[in-house]
């Protein structure tokens, strides 16, 4: 089996999740980021070298305001966990503007950043506060403040992280769209849509799409 070097996950469906089982949006989000654990655990025994998790994009701030909130302390809660993991080997890094993000949510990020920065494992990329086009627009303007050619290098390295592109992007919950999610980096990548709602999403899930993945050509436009 072929294992993507990196992949990129829409995590979509926690609301719907929690509704049919009769429970409040938020429940769907505390098992959508168990999923986050059990995910990012597993593409790690596997071997994927980068995994990028759309958290919170830019767009969602207009959700209400309790949601927001227990978004945000999940996302810290979760960011907890990587940091006393006893492994000491998935390194955390974001794709984030930093713009509008609480103060407590910024620290916590920039501690997990830190403390992770030398571990050796998987590269998770955390999207919060993401959008793909604000993401180019901020690059633009850090090229032109740097006074660079706008060469595809240069306007690589003024992204919010230069990974290499993501082989497979899922997205979960049958929804069939990018969302402002890595509108540069998806040029070529695979995609692969299925009806699991994110919360149900653990390892067999994720491994049927490297299945599905696996037995794609990928001819890169050659
Ligand atoms: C989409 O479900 C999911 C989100 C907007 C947030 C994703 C967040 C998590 C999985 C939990 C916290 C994240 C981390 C990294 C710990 P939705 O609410 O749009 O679901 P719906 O479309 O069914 O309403």
């Amino acid at each position: 089996m072929k294992i993507p070097k990196h992949i990129a996950i829409i995590m979509d469906g926690n609301g719907r999740w929690a509704k049919a089982k009769g429970l409040a949006r938020t429940e769907g989000h505390r098992e959508g980021a168990r999923s986050v654990e059990v995910i990012t655990k597993y593409a790690n025994e596997l071997g994927v070298k980068y995994l990028t998790l759309y958290a919170f994009s830019t767009e969602n701030w207009a959700r209400p305001k309790t949601e927001i909130l227990a978004l945000m302390t999940l996302l810290e809660e979760t960011l907890d966990k990587f940091l006393n993991n006893p492994d000491k080997d998935i390194k955390v890094i974001f794709s984030s503007s930093r713009k509008k993000l609480p103060k407590k949510v910024l620290t916590k990020m920039e501690q997990v950043e830190k403390e992770s920065a030398k571990n050796k494992g998987l590269i998770l990329n955390l999207a919060i506060n993401y959008g793909s086009r604000q993401e180019i627009l901020e690059a633009v303007l850090k090229l032109q403040e740097k006074g660079l050619k706008p060469t595809k290098a240069n306007f690589e390295k003024c992204l919010y992280n230069n990974l290499p592109d993501p082989d497979l992007i899922i997205r979960t919950s049958g929804e069939q769209r990018l969302s402002n999610f890595l509108l540069w980096q998806a040029a070529y990548s695979e995609f692969y849509f299925t009806k699991t709602l994110w919360p149900d999403f653990r390892e067999k899930a994720f491994l049927d799409a490297i299945k599905d993945f696996s037995a794609r050509q990928r001819r890169f436009g050659a």
